[in-house]
């Protein structure tokens, strides 16, 4: 029994056709999951998926990239028959690129699309922190305008649009569920409201152009784009290109739909699963574990970061069930606009010193549980946690250093002996420059409005589809839980993986992690 104020979340996505971008992606999987599993009444998950190298058709993709994935593994287990047939009569699969008009199917087939949703979950971003300015730009701003397209075409229906809390930017202090006030005063709101970004973007793509025209050596315009995008950023007030463009994306889809119902939900670091299907499911290495990597594989013993700083990570469960709690509200509330932060800073903070001195008793207390993440056991030294501004002296000593021997050693033909340091000086700086500002962090996301929204829900919903921060225990989270899981889903045994490396499909936008070297290029938030 519920009360009549009460939303029922499967009540309200019973009969429904759900359709989800970006379901080939780590969150994408876990929504998927998570509805197969909770919502067998659903009526359908559409999903957009645009086709790769290797599989040119999104039905393809999905039964190699997403039914194939170990995140079913607990649905097949207990119900192989019921998981087969749901696949078959409830997944329908669309072959579409979300960055083109019209997803660039026909306008016929993208009316016809339209008129088969009830809901959309916009999740497709490309989560590189350094990408190409006019990528990102493609995907994480300009690809909400087919969205809205499709949300109009579709009868005005609501939209659940994945941002990140990190689209608060260099703003410091507490970060509420609001529209993202820029620390720049280069923004004005127009009269409705909205921040007009047209202009900006207009801007930003002629200075894509110029770099374009001005550039005629590949390699050299790929690297002058990527500083293009931090230049930029640093520039309006983000770290990266990545937060800067899903800050754009979502103004764009504010303006885009005003009289739409638009949720934002903005997850903060997205970590492995913390309960459900299984605890510590994880597609790749993230954010964090990029550091733990270095420090596992003895690739850098220290990292500036902030020992008191509050590290916001989530785990991913909890962010799917926020995605299906806001469609359900959604759907059954119309006509509003919200924003609700997936995050755990305000209600259950973790300090990173506290978070590597759990990883790291973890690690020392049971190394031979986590061989491959641990190869040669357990690290000779402590990971040690410095300050920015003395790592940054350190480094740039010796950098100058190593620099200056590994130009005589190339100039004169010598062996170069310090290789190890020079290794150890590249990582160290490519993981700082890459993600001290999340290691670093000056602001607290709240989640006050999640919970609410959760307080909203039925009981049996509460604890079917748990949101709350609160139940996370870090000691078992960041110890048994995290390593296990990375382990055991995100690293392959070296063997595999470097006979996969070789044989790598580069889909566009994403750069894969060779997890055995140890090169870390990728993160997410
Ligand atoms: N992971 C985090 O820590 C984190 C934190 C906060 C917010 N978020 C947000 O959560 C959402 C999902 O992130 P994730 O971690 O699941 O990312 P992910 O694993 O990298 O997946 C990204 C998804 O977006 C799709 N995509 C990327 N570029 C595309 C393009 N140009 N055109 C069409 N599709 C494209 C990918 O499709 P392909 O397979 O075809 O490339 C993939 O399905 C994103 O909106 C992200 O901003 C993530």
């Amino acid at each position: 029994m519920f009360t009549s104020n009460e939303i029922s979340v499967k009540e309200q996505l019973a009969g429904k056709r759900i359709l989800i971008t970006g379901s080939t992606g780590f969150l994408g999987k876990v929504v998927i999951e998570k509805i197969i599993r909770e919502i067998s009444d659903v009526e359908k998950i559409i999903l957009l998926i645009r086709g790769n190298d290797r599989y040119a058709a999104a039905r393809e993709r999905f039964d190699h990239e997403i039914a194939a994935s170990t995140i079913f593994n607990r649905l097949k287990d207990a119900d192989p028959a019921y998981f087969r047939q749901f696949c078959t009569d409830k997944i329908e699969c669309v072959t579409g690129e979300v960055t083109e008009k019209n997803f660039g199917l026909s306008g016929e087939a993208f009316t016809l699309l339209a008129g088969r949703a009830d809901v959309v979950i916009h999740a497709a971003a490309c989560v590189e922190f350094r990408d190409q300015l006019q990528r990102a730009l493609r995907i994480n701003t300009l690809s909400s305008l087919n969205i809205a397209d499709l949300i109009k075409a579709a009868g005005n229906i609501p939209l659940v649009h994945v941002s990140t809390c990190y689209a608060h930017g260099f703003n410091k202090g507490d970060c509420y569920e609001e529209v993202v006030v820029p620390t720049s005063k280069a923004f004005q709101r127009n009269a409705k409201g909205f921040y007009d970004v047209r202009p900006l973007i207009a801007k930003l793509q002629k200075k894509i152009n110029d770099v374009q025209k001005n550039c005629s050596r590949s390699d050299q315009l790929a690297s002058s784009l990527v500083e293009l995008g931090i230049k930029e950023s640093h520039r309006y007030g983000w770290n990266d290109t990545y937060t800067f463009t899903k800050w754009l994306g979502e103004q764009m889809t504010m303006e885009a739909l005003q009289d739409s119902t638009l949720t934002i939900v903005r997850p903060a670091i997205i970590e492995s699963t913390y309960q459900e299907p299984t605890p510590g499911w994880v597609e790749s290495v993230k954010v964090a574990d990029a550091i733990i990597l270095a420090y596992a594989r003895e690739k850098t013993p220290f990292f500036p970061a902030r020992v008191e700083g509050v590290i916001d990570i989530i785990p991913a469960d909890l962010v799917a069930n926020s995605l299906i709690l806001a469609a359900a509200e959604a759907l059954a509330m119309p006509g509003k606009h919200r924003i609700y932060q997936c995050s755990t800073g305000s209600s259950n903070p973790l300090m990173i010193g506290r978070m590597k001195h759990l990883l790291q008793s973890e690690a020392n207390r049971n190394v031979g549980a986590y061989d491959r993440l641990f190869p040669k056991g357990k690290p000779k030294r402590d990971f040690r946690i410095i300050d920015r501004r003395l790592f940054v002296i350190a480094m740039s000593a010796l950098k100058g250093v190593v620099t200056i021997y590994d130009g005589i050693c190339k100039f004169t033909g010598m062996i170069n002996r310090i290789r190890k340091v020079t290794d150890f000086v590249n990582t160290t700086m490519k993981l700082a420059v890459t993600f001290s500002f999340y290691a670093s962090p000056k602001c607290l996301f709240h989640n006050d409005k999640l919970m609410d929204l959760a307080s909203r829900m039925t009981p049996a919903d509460r604890s079917a589809f748990p949101v709350d921060a609160g139940i996370i225990e870090w000691e078992l989270y960041m110890g048994p839980i995290h390593l296990s899981g990375l382990n055991r889903y995100a690293l392959k045994d070296r063997k595999t993986a470097r006979d996969q490396a070789e044989k790598t499909i580069r889909v566009p936008s994403v750069v894969n992690i060779p997890v055995v070297d140890g090169s870390l290029e990728r993160g997410t938030v």
